[in-house]
């Protein structure tokens, strides 16, 4: 799937597939140095995080573990709720293991924080947080992300992994949509 795909709904593309490629090859490389020697588990945040996640676990050399949860903080909306639910958790317990979170977006940070609280209270020897996308807003909360993709505009974006009303996600790219998708 791709921009001819979806018609007149899409904006404007914010950050290009090849954008995407090379921003997480060097974050891949980052994150080989900074665990080596470590025994990695990659936790994923479903759904949105589903592209970053396949992209950046085969851009590492680290032979990592993967595990997924699922939280739910926005419906199907545009906003944050700050209510955060785990619709599915962790299979494997991460007692002394290398937690690196990995996300698709922080926009409040309000998931992110809640979500780091709860694993940090698993008694893991760390956690960290990759995201592919920072908005403004998440530098109001006071939680640490190791490794940032890209920092965006306050802007809804769909694409690689991102939703609106759970379409869009399959877009190789992260663009914005047409405001008549958001009336319609
Ligand atoms: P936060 O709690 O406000 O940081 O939002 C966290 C979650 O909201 C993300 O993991 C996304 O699933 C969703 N989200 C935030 N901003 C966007 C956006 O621009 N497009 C699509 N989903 C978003
Ligand atoms: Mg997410």
């Amino acid at each position: 799937m791709d921009e001819n795909d979806v018609g007149s709904d899409l904006e404007k593309v914010l950050i290009t597939e090849e954008q995407i490629r090379t921003r997480l090859a060097e974050m891949a490389a980052e994150v080989d140095r900074d665990y080596a020697g470590k025994d990695l588990l990659l936790v994923g945040v479903l759904k949105g995080a589903v592209m970053v996640m396949a992209d950046f676990s085969r851009a590492l050399r680290t032979n990592a573990e993967m595990d997924w949860m699922a939280v739910s903080s926005y419906g199907s909306g545009t906003k944050s709720s700050g209510v955060v639910r785990i619709l599915k958790d962790l299979d494997k317990d991460i007692t002394d293991r290398d937690v690196l979170v990995v996300e698709d977006i922080i926009d409040s940070g309000l998931t992110l924080s809640w979500l780091k609280a709860n694993l940090s209270s698993r008694g893991p020897a760390s956690v960290q947080v990759l995201t592919l996308l920072r908005k403004p807003d998440a530098a109001k909360v006071d939680v640490d992300v190791r490794y940032v993709g890209f920092d965006i505009p306050n802007e809804f974006v769909v694409g690689y992994g991102l939703d609106f009303a759970e379409k869009y996600r399959a877009l190789p790219f992260v663009g914005t949509l047409a405001p008549h998708v958001y009336s319609s």
